[in-house]
């Protein structure tokens, strides 16, 4: 079974997250996607719409993901490949080159960067609607009530 691991924070669940989905699911037989938690997300100087509990429940819907589990550090990737046995982790572009993955990842597994779906992004869509950094209001509105089933 060839096992394919991916990183993001996959906020405000759009067309570019789908896609970059669909396409790293087709490389193997299981996704797994290491979603970052809302702490990470501060230490990156991000923070998401969503919460790391609502965006992991969406990306569990999407049929092409088998596993969430939490990017919570830079340093965790090469625990992340050991630990499930990962042969390929997919990026997007954006990420081509960096030494986030290159450098921690050489020799541990294959790395595959795929195009990024042009025209959409979460900054994008924030910018859109107005909400173009943190203190604009995101955390101002309320979060769906997530229950157990
Ligand atoms: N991605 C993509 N095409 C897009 C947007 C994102 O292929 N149009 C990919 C990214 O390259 C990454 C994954 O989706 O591999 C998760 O990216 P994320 O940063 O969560 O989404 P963005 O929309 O890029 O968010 P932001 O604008 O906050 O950077």
């Amino acid at each position: 079974m060839k096992r394919i691991l991916t990183y993001g924070t996959f906020d405000l669940l759009h067309w570019g997250h789908i896609e970059i989905l669909r396409r790293a699911r087709a490389l193997g037989d299981c996704l797994i996607v290491a979603l970052s938690t809302d702490e990470f997300n501060a230490i990156k100087g991000k923070k998401a719409y969503h919460s790391y509990e609502v965006r992991k429940k969406m990306l569990e819907a999407i049929t092409y993901v088998d596993r969430v589990i939490p990017e919570e550090c830079w340093e965790q990737k090469p625990h992340d490949v050991e630990l499930f046995n990962i042969d390929t982790v997919v990026m997007g572009d954006d990420w081509a080159g960096n030494e986030k993955f290159t450098k921690q990842l050489l020799g541990l597994c294959n790395l595959e960067f795929l195009p990024r779906t042009t025209g959409v992004s979460t900054s994008s869509i924030k910018k859109d609607l107005g909400l173009q950094s943190p203190v604009d209001g995101i955390s101002q509105i309320p979060e769906p009530t997530l229950r157990n089933q």
